[in-house]
């Protein structure tokens, strides 16, 4: 062993750290940088004047024990003291950074949520819903699947008739056939609810046709009212009405005679072009005029088919497809946009 450490020595070195530990308290800029510092200097095997402290015991005499000792401790306590200020100090200064660093706007506005919106057919359904459902219409159905003679012979389409090659039909058997319009359930509700009446039905039909604007399943809505007083003035204010409230105040329409067999008369209506305005362009065929539904008077042996008498009462129809009314509204070109799950379909649309 080399010599033992003398009192004086020993306080030298003291003298010599303690500034050097209040530097580096000083200098410190974090509780981690701090923790290092006091390790090495206080740390509990290798801090300097720990080691320091622990080397009194190798002083010979006992007083200058104490007097060594007491010496240490007063720096010791001192410099604990020191590091305990600026301990919380730093710690004050990072819970402030880390509270600025996870601080929240609450009120920056969220990222839109992407929407979709119902299908043009769903939207043509419940236009026609909310626009007959206003005017007292009682909304009706009946079956997909459909004797013969609702869907043709109560309507005036008797067998053997020509009026029926017009509508290539799905057979099921000889009575029962996929109906191939919504008149099949004129008789039914005439039935059920006899007069004065008016209905609306909305629901599918089935045909053998396929091409841009025909779907072998498509849409149509049909609509009756019967009164005693039930004139044409009434269909034609109706179904402007109707119109008007689809594809906007600024449309007219007019009555182009046609033949129907279960309406006397019947008319095609049309209504004026909605992109040239009635002036003529390729969507009109250069008419002013696009055709949009049928419709009638009804037909006296319909209503007789019905249980109404004719002779009492009178009544107006009229049938419309759905995917036109919607191939209209939105500039569609081909019926089978309608179908194809096309998701562009489903996301908000401006109308044509
Ligand atoms: N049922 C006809 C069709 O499918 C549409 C129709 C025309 C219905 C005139 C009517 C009407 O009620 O009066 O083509």
């Amino acid at each position: 062993m080399g010599d033992l450490p003398s009192h004086d020595a020993i306080l030298a070195e003291l003298e010599r750290l303690v500034p050097k530990v209040e530097q580096a308290i000083a200098g410190a800029v974090s509780t981690h940088d701090l923790d290092q510092v006091h390790a090495t200097y206080l740390g509990r095997q290798d801090g300097a004047i720990t080691k320091l402290r622990k080397s009194i015991g190798q002083v010979a005499d006992i007083p200058t024990k104490k007097l060594l000792g007491a010496a240490i401790n007063e720096k010791w306590n001192a410099l604990e003291e020191a590091f305990r200020t600026r301990t919380e100090l730093l710690h004050a200064d990072e819970e402030r950074s880390r509270i600025a660093g996870e601080w929240i706007d609450l009120t920056i506005p969220e990222e839109p949520l992407s929407r979709g919106t119902l299908h043009p057919i769903t939207e043509v359904l419940n236009a026609i819903r909310q626009v007959f459902g206003s005017l007292g219409y009682r909304f009706v159905e009946g079956p997909e699947v459909e004797y013969d003679r609702y869907n043709f012979t109560f309507v005036n389409m008797p067998p053997d008739h020509p009026s029926r090659d017009t509508q290539d039909t799905y057979f099921i058997d000889d009575t029962r056939l996929l109906r191939t319009q919504t008149s099949s359930v004129q008789v039914r509700a005439m039935r059920v609810y006899g007069a004065p009446m008016s209905a609306i039905v909305i629901g599918r039909c089935f045909r053998r046709d396929n091409d841009a604007t025909h779907a072998p399943i498509f849409y149509q809505a049909e609509g009756i009212c019967i009164d005693t007083d039930i004139s044409l003035a009434d269909l034609k204010g109706t179904l402007l009405y109707f119109m008007q409230s689809f594809f906007g105040t600024d449309r007219k329409i007019r009555l182009r005679p046609h033949h129907f067999p279960f309406t006397e008369p019947s008319f095609e209506i049309d209504i004026s072009c909605m992109r040239c305005n009635g002036s003529g362009c390729s969507l009109c065929r250069k008419s002013g005029w696009i055709e949009v539904l049928g419709s009638g008077m009804i037909h006296p042996t319909v209503l007789e088919n019905g249980g109404i008498d004719p002779s009492r009462y009178r009544g107006f129809a009229f049938g419309v497809g759905l995917e036109r009314m919607a191939m209209l509204k939105y500039n569609i070109q081909h019926i089978r946009h309608l179908y194809e799950n096309d998701i562009r379909f489903l996301t908000p649309r401006r109308d044509a």
